[in-house]
């Protein structure tokens, strides 16, 4: 099922491009937001790389009445106004194998209609009954669609018609707090077995965060200061220049403890922290990962401020623009106490990480995007350069750059030239973009093939998703039951004195955000 071709790339020789095997995708919400930005662009994207199957076809089923010559023309314009398009080479041949259906989801119909046209599909580009069923529609109804699924034989791997792999997407968010998502994986369990079953996180998919692994397990230099005795402290920032755009309907039901922290924060603290796997299989990964969840110490109950705080953009400006705060947004309640900012300290109860504070944030309307995760090692024993004035001398950071632009950076300490004894803070910079002199795949592209092929390591599997919401169920429960509303910050200001104090009163500072060159940066 699984071809491999070489990488035409002299400067990654070595690595060879997974190729998708005969599949057809099937998408619930094929006229949303989610499949023509990112879905259709990442599929086309893998299309003209030659990464999918010549026998391949995508069926979109949405609520809106389109014909396949709409979904094709509406999708070639989404295509074309996305930025990652390049050339319309290989744009027709890409939307003939593109299909639509038009019912409603709770209507058993819709499914026999879709099941007829698989058959029909199937055989027409000889997909073998590889199907992918890819829920981009409101968690509402994944239940419903997957119970459909079900009852149709659609679900089932080898019902006439459709025998081959049978697997199932689900987007975040998945579940509201621990029962909800409880309760979805065992409606979802009823119907698909955990193998048919692919979690996603887009951060997983992201090149960078991909990449935590390989620095941490395929050199000898990191593994053995990563812990306890060198590390001083680790922070993780996820910061977005952003405010809630066109998803505030969503957005104020959910915040950005569900939004961004119970799930891509979470999963970067696992890759940073995580013991090494037995072996780079998908359960043998995500056992670790787990099993660092499970580490991670729980929050008391009467000392979440502690720990927590939450905060919610005012008006303000970004890039000199002037921006609206958080409750005149369209769409937001006026009272809403939805935060749009999270900070943390967490603290990973094993002897890798005891005493080893993680200090966590996240927010929307910060004044620049910037995502890294940067380990600070400990202060030196004592300067033997204190006689030349340098008593104090700054700590190695080691930055993991995840977006805008992807690297990483060491900085270090090293004599200025000239005859006096001088001492500057210099930075070893690596930047994919000025290695590989590629643009990093977006990550829907990754994930998207390794649907297809089968990998489930990049995806979060139901121990994972339970755990993560464990942790935080309670925190949601105390907020919710707290009358006070978040602190607020000025858009563009990119903190406030509450978010400040969580980590001042350790002695230590929030890193400066900064999504500039890698060249000016970490100083
Ligand atoms: C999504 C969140 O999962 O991630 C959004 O729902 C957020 O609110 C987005 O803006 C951020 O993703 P990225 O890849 O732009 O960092």
């Amino acid at each position: 099922m699984q071809e491999i071709k070489p990488s035409v790339d002299d400067r990654v020789k070595l690595c060879a491009e997974t190729v998708a095997g005969p599949s057809a995708l099937v998408v619930f919400g094929a006229s949303g937001d989610l499949t023509h930005r990112k879905l259709l662009v990442s599929m086309f994207k893998l299309f003209t790389q030659e990464l999918l199957s010549d026998r391949f076809y995508l069926l979109g089923c949405g609520r809106k009445k389109f014909s396949d010559e709409d979904f094709r023309s509406k999708t070639e314009k989404s295509l074309r106004d996305s930025s990652d398009f390049l050339s319309s080479k290989h744009l027709d041949a890409f939307v003939s194998k593109l299909y639509y259906i038009d019912g409603d989801y709770n209507d058993a119909d819709l499914y026999e209609h879709i099941a007829s046209r698989v058959a029909e599909l199937n055989r027409k580009h000889n997909v073998g009954g590889n199907l992918v069923f890819y829920l981009a529609v409101p968690p509402f109804l994944y239940t419903t669609i997957v119970e459909h699924l079900d009852s149709s034989g659609l679900a089932r791997t080898s019902s006439p018609g459709t025998e081959g792999q049978v697997r199932l997407v689900v987007e975040k968010p998945f579940g509201r707090d621990l029962q909800s998502a409880v309760d979805l994986n065992n409606s979802i369990g009823r119907c698909f077995k955990e193998s048919q079953i692919y979690r996603i996180d887009h951060y997983l998919g992201k090149e960078t965060v991909q990449n935590i692994l390989m620095l941490r397990f395929a050199n000898a230099i990191f593994e053995p200061v990563w812990n306890r005795n060198y590390i001083d402290s680790v922070q993780i920032t996820i910061a977005e220049t952003d405010g809630v755009q066109h998803r505030a309907g969503y957005y104020d039901t959910s915040g950005a403890l569900r939004d961004m922290f119970q799930n891509h924060m979470l999963q970067m603290v696992t890759l940073v922290a995580m013991e090494p796997p037995i072996s780079f299989e998908a359960d043998r990964v995500r056992d670790e990962k787990v099993r660092l969840l499970r580490s991670i110490r729980p929050f008391d109950i009467d000392k979440f401020d502690d720990f927590w705080v939450r905060g919610q953009y005012g008006p303000g400006s970004i890039n000199g623009k002037q921006v609206k705060g958080y409750l005149e947004e369209v769409g937001v309640k006026p009272d809403s106490k939805t935060e749009t900012f999270v900070a943390a300290k967490l603290f990973i109860d094993n002897w890798r990480w005891q005493g080893v504070p993680f200090y966590l944030r996240t927010g929307k309307r910060l004044p620049v995007k910037d995502t890294e995760i940067a380990i600070t090692f400990k202060k030196l024993p004592y300067s033997l350069f204190s006689s030349a004035g340098f008593d104090e001398l700054p700590p190695n950071v080691l930055v993991l750059k995840i977006q805008p632009e992807e690297g990483i950076a060491l900085s270090f300490q090293a004599k200025r030239p000239g005859s006096k004894m001088c001492m500057s803070t210099l930075n070893m910079n690596f930047s994919y973009k000025s290695v590989f002199y590629v643009d990093m795949p977006e990550a829907y592209e990754r994930l998207l093939l390794d649907c297809m092929v089968g990998d489930q390591t990049l995806f979060t599997r139901q121990d994972d998703i339970e755990i993560s919401w464990r942790l935080l169920t309670p925190l949601l429960q105390a907020w919710d039951r707290d009358s006070s509303a978040p602190h607020k910050y000025a858009a563009g200001s990119g903190s406030f004195p509450e978010a400040d104090k969580l980590i001042d009163t350790d002695g230590r500072r929030w890193r400066k955000l900064a999504a500039k060159s890698m060249y000016d940066h970490y100083q």
